[in-house]
């Protein structure tokens, strides 16, 4: 058995007209179960490319994908649909709630298509959230919406929580707060966590840096003692 993660010689092309931009040059990387993997780097290195394809959310030109052993690269779009659906949990920068649903109507709406969902009032007391599970996306902060959507990507109990900058829309204090929680519940459910940032400050407190560059792994890096989230300035 390898990792539960495996991204082998993975190409992703967009051709533009006459143009072809290679947003995925032969990536290969392995996260293991349960770690808090980070992917670092600059505007257009091929994070998100990368991390869509792990997500199901778009398909590679060449290359294999395992998740928990099964070939996600050779998924059909019906399969992939029940990947995204049961597997994977997604945060985004900008949150994607529902405005006109409630957080807890938010966390609902995702568990009502999985298949053993958390109760979406535990997923919000988990996020901090308890008092707050009646009030509608535009009444709450940006990283209590951050909180609301982290507890419905979780409320999915999904094998891979995907994380694209996260932190990307909050200040300095909130961010480290979203990272916290994301932490806390990598450790507490040995949930396997991938956060993508271009901010090199936030990697000190992963198990697991790969770096990206020009669509290519630059380096891949083991963290034996991450730091914590508290004593990380940026
Ligand atoms: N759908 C698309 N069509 C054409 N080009 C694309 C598409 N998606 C991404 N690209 C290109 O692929 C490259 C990698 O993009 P990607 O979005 O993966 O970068 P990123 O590391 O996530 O950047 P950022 O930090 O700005 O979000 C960029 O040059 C981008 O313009
Ligand atoms: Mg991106």
């Amino acid at each position: 058995m390898g990792s539960f993660v495996q991204v082998k010689d993975v190409y992703k092309r967009y051709r533009m007209g006459e143009v072809t931009i290679t947003a995925s040059d032969g990536v290969s990387f392995e996260i293991e179960k349960g770690e808090f993997a980070v992917i670092v780097g600059s505007s257009g290195a091929g994070k998100t490319t990368v991390l869509n394809i792990l997500g199901g959310m778009d398909q590679c030109d060449e290359g294999t994908i395992l998740v928990d052993g099964c070939e996600v690269s050779r998924y059909s779009p019906k399969e992939l649909t029940e990947y995204r659906r049961f597997d994977i949990g997604f945060v985004f920068q900008f949150y994607n709630l529902v405005q006109n649903l409630t957080a807890k109507e938010n966390v609902e709406l995702a568990t009502q298509i999985c298949r053993e969902p958390k109760d979406a009032e535990t997923a919000l007391r988990e996020v901090g959230l308890a008092e707050r599970m009646n009030n509608f996306p535009a009444q709450l902060s940006g990283g209590e919406q951050q909180r609301v959507s982290i507890a419905r990507a979780l409320a999915k109990n999904p094998k891979l929580l995907l994380c694209d900058e996260p932190t990307g829309a909050l200040d300095s204090d909130t961010g480290k707060t979203i990272l916290k929680l994301l932490q806390d519940t990598c450790r507490r459910d040995h949930m396997t966590v991938v956060v993508i940032t271009h901010n090199h400050a936030i990697t000190p407190m992963a198990d697991r840096v790969i770096t990206l560059k020009n669509s290519k792994v630059m380096d891949v890096r083991l963290n034996d003692h991450p730091t914590p989230v508290e004593e990380i300035e940026w």
